[in-house]
């Protein structure tokens, strides 16, 4: 069976990793269920910090196409992405494509496999923000629709795409083969819907404990253990309007007075503050640094009081080690952070987000794990599926 991974930035490097890794267990068998997998990378992500670093922090094998797209406008960079893993999978014709998210890299992706009647698979399937002006949410929508095995990484998500009208919710995966196949006349599969567990989980827990190890983050930033905020800001809503990126650059300076806060800034919200001319006001302790790799970033999340941030990933991860949460946003898909109390959604004002970050105190940390989001065998399970799909 010959499947193909979509990936082109940050995050989905990271979703990747336990993919690759459950493949490779399979090395050596022989028949139906052995698995060539190929990897085509857009190139949406490209800076060093943001794509390569991921590859080494992980172990990750050399993507076996580089299609080079780069930033554009969504138009655009999705165009040239469709125009290009078409070519690619064209030649390569392999039997799945797996996407990955919600980025233009998974639209593109999806959207090129099903118009050439390769099936695609979606993993982090069924989530939902409900706020259709967000990129994110037109993509996993989409994708969502193109796919034909909906990876959800929680219970939430099955639900999701159940009111959506998705034709099967499997909870079992051994049964997945014979209802799959109960299509008209048998010959055609309905797509379903399947909980196996966030990879992201997975990803944690394969890069915390090297983290551990070889990460020297917290010396070389002069931290210590739960005396710092971690920040991070980058979604669209967020650094693509003056006043709501003021507004959190102003908070993050003002909670820099009392505590360190170290604010790995991504390249969109770089360009933002230049482009608003946007200066940061002075603050004692709010450490502006490029963006850090996957295990020095685990590193980071693990040690600190409390996370603030607009972005998907982190709010599991804060969840997953049991770090309190501010989520710099009006809505999350992630719920079930929410509903435990972990996570808190502050909007885009500097009174909510000083009040609750400042009343965080330094042994808040819970020693949460995934809980909702799998037992770290998610990747396991999504090749299963595939597996007995092909047998
Ligand atoms: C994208 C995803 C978002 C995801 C985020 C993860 C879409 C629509 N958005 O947002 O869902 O949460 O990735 O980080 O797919 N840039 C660089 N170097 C890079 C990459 C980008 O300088 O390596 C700059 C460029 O100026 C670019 C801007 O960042 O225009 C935005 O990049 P883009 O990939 O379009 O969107 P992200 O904001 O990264
Ligand atoms: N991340 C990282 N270094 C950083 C910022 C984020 O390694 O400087 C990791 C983070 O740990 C998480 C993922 O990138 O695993 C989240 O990606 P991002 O916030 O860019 O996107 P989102 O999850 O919001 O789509």
């Amino acid at each position: 069976m010959k499947i193909f991974s979509v990936i082109g930035a940050r995050p989905q490097f990271i979703k990747l990793a336990p993919i690759v890794r459950a493949f490779n267990q399979d090395e050596g068998r022989s028949g139906s269920g052995k698995i060539i997998h190929g990897i085509v990378h857009t190139g949406q992500h490209y800076d060093y910090l943001m794509n390569k670093v991921f590859f080494e922090n992980l172990g990750l094998p050399e993507p076996d196409f580089n299609l080079e797209v780069g930033s554009a406008s969504h138009a655009k960079q999705t165009g040239v992405m469709l125009e290009l893993i078409e070519q690619v999978l064209e030649n390569e014709r392999p039997d799945w494509v797996l996407v990955y998210g919600d980025t233009n890299s998974t639209l593109a992706g999806a959207l090129a496999a099903v118009k050439m009647g390769i099936s695609v698979g979606h993993i982090e399937a069924g989530l939902r923000s409900f706020n259709r002006r967000m990129p994110e949410e037109i993509n996993r929508i989409l994708a969502d629709r193109c796919a034909e095995a909906l990876f959800c990484p929680t219970e939430n998500a099955c639900r999701i795409l159940k009111n959506e009208g998705c034709p099967l919710i499997v909870n079992e995966g051994k049964l997945i083969k014979n209802i799959a196949r109960s299509g008209i006349g048998g010959e055609t599969r309905r797509p379903f819907a399947v909980n196996v567990g966030d990879v992201m989980y997975d990803a944690s827990l394969m890069a915390l404990k090297a983290g551990k190890r070889l990460s020297g983050i917290l010396s070389s930033l002069g931290l210590k253990r739960g005396e710092y905020y971690l920040a991070t800001i980058h979604r669209a809503e967020n650094t693509d309007v003056r006043s709501r990126l003021e507004i959190l650059i102003e908070s993050l300076a003002e909670l820099g007075r009392k505590a360190p806060v170290v604010f790995p800034v991504h390249p969109r919200t770089k360009q933002r503050l230049e482009q608003f001319h946007i200066k940061v006001p002075f603050s004692q302790g709010l450490k502006l640094c490029d963006p850090v790799g996957y295990t020095d970033m685990l590193i980071l999340e693990e040690s600190a009081r409390c996370i603030l941030t607009d972005s998907g990933g982190i709010q599991k991860e804060a969840f997953f080690f049991g770090i309190p949460c501010l989520t710099l946003r009006d809505e999350t898909e992630w719920i079930e952070t929410v509903a435990s109390g972990d996570n808190v959604l502050t909007g885009i004002s500097k009174e909510s987000i000083l009040t609750a970050a400042l009343g965080i105190s330094s042994k808040a940390k819970k020693g949460r794990i995934a809980g909702p989001f799998g037992d770290g065998k998610a990747a396991e399970k999504v090749k299963d599926v595939l597996v007995q799909l092909a047998g």
